[in-house]
């Protein structure tokens, strides 16, 4: 059997070119690039990689481990198979403007920026900016590392359709400077919570939180901010298990909303473990609004408690 790393590397030339079999990338790639598509976008993958790294060392070098703090980084951030739909998807709508739910350190933050240049989209990207894994002070993190195109974006930080501080507790429990539960409930208590349509947008990556009613309502208050034809493409519909039901008990054409794939999953039947499918891809819902009206009278709660029985 052929060792993973090598597997991978020989399956990425074909993967790219199969996400872009029109060739539609080369168009909008910059004339920088090192060479033409299909290495173009993941080059870029690689190096955003790196200058996360860099990046990191700057702000964070004194005080965690260089070590844990790329483990922490990566495993957290958008993997190159996802990266690589998300840049197709942009490059083939060319949106106007972007939402972003769950920024983390900024990587799919700056990507989205990187991939929308040619089409100069607008990107407004919401996320509590609290405490996440070991990373504290997130927001200057964002900022610093998404500075080339600071022009085209615009932070809000908030928590999309509730609040949900028990994902981020444990952070703030178990990482330094640990916090009493009381100090973390009362610093989490600040963040605003957005459950109303505040904008519109052409398209929309949510990598937020998870769980299934997470999941239908942030993906409908979203739908509800598009207008027909839109897309939203929802992360970690392989890796968390309660994505993919919840789009399926969400995305019908009563409520408007169609589930067109989940981006990456054939990489499942071409791996033995399930660990290296997750080194390249997390999965992506891709996810099309049908009918904006329909979408405006569905009630994302009874979906949920519907699927509760
Ligand atoms: C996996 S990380 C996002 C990684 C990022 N998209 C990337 O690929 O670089 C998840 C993010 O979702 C954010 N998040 C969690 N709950 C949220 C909510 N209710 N609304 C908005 N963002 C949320 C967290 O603060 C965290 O930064």
């Amino acid at each position: 059997m052929m060792p993973v790393r090598q597997f991978i590397l020989r399956g990425l030339r074909r993967v790219a070119a199969s996400l872009d079999p029109d060739r539609r990338l080369v168009e909008h790639a910059e004339p920088t690039d090192s060479g033409p598509f299909p290495m173009a976008w993941p080059d870029r993958y690689a190096r955003l990689q790196q200058a996360l790294g860099r990046s990191l060392a700057s702000q964070f070098g004194g005080r965690h481990d260089a070590g844990q703090m790329i483990r922490h980084a990566v495993s957290g951030s958008i993997k190159l198979a996802d990266a690589l739909v998300l840049a197709q998807l942009v490059a083939e709508t060319r949106p106007a403007k972007i939402l972003e739910v769950g920024s983390f350190l900024g990587f799919s933050t700056r990507w989205l920026l990187e991939c929308s240049r040619a089409c100069g989209s607008r990107v407004v990207s919401l996320d509590p900016r609290v405490r996440h894994r070991i990373f504290d002070d997130i927001k200057t993190h964002v900022l610093s590392f998404c500075k080339d195109d600071g022009d085209r974006l615009t932070c809000i930080d908030a928590y999309l359709s509730e609040r949900n501080d028990a994902m981020f507790l444990h952070d703030y429990l178990k990482y330094e400077p640990v916090l009493t539960r009381e100090e973390a409930l009362a610093h989490l208590a600040k963040v605003p919570v957005i459950d109303q349509p505040f904008d519109s947008f052409d398209l929309a990556f949510i990598d937020g939180d998870h769980g299934f009613a997470a999941t239908v309502l942030n993906v409908h208050l979203v739908a509800r901010m598009l207008t027909t034809g839109g897309w939203i493409v929802v992360h970690d519909a392989m890796s968390w298990p309660d994505v993919e039901p919840a789009l399926r008990a969400l995305c019908t054409e009563r409520n408007g909303l169609a589930l067109e794939a989940i981006a990456g999953r054939d990489f499942r039947s071409r791996f033995q473990r399930i660990h290296d499918v997750r080194l390249l891809a997390d999965g992506l819902g891709l996810v099309r609004v049908l009918d904006a009206d329909r979408v405006r009278h569905t009630d994302p709660r009874q979906v949920v408690r519907a699927s509760r029985g």
